[in-house]
């Protein structure tokens, strides 16, 4: 079993409360696996971090590891603000396949934290509990960029029973929001147990382990809900609406079924009517290293699921982030637009 062309890759949204290292560990994800030079490029995309199959299964250590695994990567979306993403979410919970809620061991549970847990748990989205900043517990010493259990094994033991410690209230917390947990490498089945991973996303230790169990959720529980259409007309959901220089009121979308072009008629929801409206241009991020502030874009003629796109297009002052954006055509564009509107 090798990657599948037919499956796209999972869209994984990092939620968790303020300052708990979301963006942290997305860094991490993405500058070790640049910086190692493995095979196959980390691709920046608007609004999310796509990491392939080969980085991760290099990350791990075991090349046979690949063969297990069907997906081709993991497209990770840094939340942004919270508020869009309980919109975004509240949209059939269309968006995301599976979710980090990641939470500062040191502080626990804050309400951002359970807020996210409640989201879900309404949605059912498959999920891991990040325990971060496990560098801060007094005494830890940290073994860059180590496997979690490698890297606990080498501390005191004064240490490890302050961690142990840390984690039973994080699993106790869950257990009143109405999830059992247990620490990550002793649950058998995830179908029942939510796995806690202690990570720190400054030394990089856990990254590994995260990176592992999120590709062993995909295969277990998202096999059959991955399939897509590159055919189909092009459905995503608005992550933000920016004004860009030289370019107006932009779209940041996540695509997550069928393929989008240059030129297509989309609407896309508002405060009001629905905008009906024609695509532009379409712009990808450059690599990193070419970023110059007058070109950080790079156009494309189209893309395909799942993917992070920005969209250049008139008259999207009115647009709401959160709300679906569709590609329609002449035959589709009433029935679209009233579907939008009483959503
Ligand atoms: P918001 O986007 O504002 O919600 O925050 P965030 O969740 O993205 O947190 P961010 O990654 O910005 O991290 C917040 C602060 O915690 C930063 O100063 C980070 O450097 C620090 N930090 C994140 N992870 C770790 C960690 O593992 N260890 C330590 N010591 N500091 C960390
Ligand atoms: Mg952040």
């Amino acid at each position: 079993m090798a990657v599948n062309e037919n499956l796209r890759t999972p869209i994984v949204s990092v939620m968790g409360h303020v300052d708990h290292g979301k963006t942290s560990l997305l860094d991490r994800i993405r500058g070790s696996a640049v910086a190692d030079g493995e095979a196959g490029a980390i691709t920046q995309h608007i609004g999310a971090t796509e990491v392939p199959i080969d980085n991760i299964v290099n990350k791990c250590g075991d090349p046979s590891l690949k063969d297990k695994f069907i997906v081709p990567g993991l497209l990770f979306i840094d939340t942004p603000g919270h508020h869009a993403f309980t919109s975004l979410r509240s949209r059939g919970g269309a968006l995301a396949d599976l979710a980090i809620v990641i939470v500062d061991v040191n502080e626990g549970f804050m309400p951002q934290t359970i807020e996210s847990l409640h989201i879900l748990k309404r949605f059912k989205t498959p999920f891991v509990v990040v325990a971060n900043k496990i560098d801060r517990i007094h005494g830890w010493e940290a073994n860059k960029n180590l496997p979690f259990l490698a890297t606990y094994n080498k501390q005191s033991e004064r240490v490890k029973s302050d961690l142990d410690n840390k984690l039973y209230e994080l699993i106790g917390e869950l257990y009143n929001i109405g999830f059992n947990s247990e620490r990550y490498d002793r649950v058998n089945d995830f179908q029942r147990n939510i796995g806690v991973i202690p990570i720190s996303a400054a030394t990089g230790e856990g990254i590994a382990d995260v990176l592992m169990i999120l590709l062993g959720l995909a295969q277990r529980f998202l096999e059959g809900n991955l399939h897509y259409d590159a055919t189909a007309p092009g459905t995503g959901t608005v992550l933000e609406v920016k004004e860009e220089k030289g370019l107006g009121t932009t779209l940041d979308i996540i695509l997550y079924d069928g393929t989008i072009k240059k030129g297509d008629t989309i609407v896309v929801g508002s405060l009001g009517d629905p905008i009906q409206t024609k695509i532009r241009a379409l712009l990808k991020p450059r690599p990193l290293s070419e970023i110059k502030a007058e070109e950080k874009f790079q156009q494309v003629s189209e893309v395909t699921a799942a993917v992070g796109v920005k969209i250049s297009a008139p008259n999207l002052e009115g647009a709401l982030a959160g709300s679906p954006v569709r590609v329609v055509s002449t035959d589709t564009i009433d029935a679209i637009t009233e579907e939008i509107k009483s959503e």
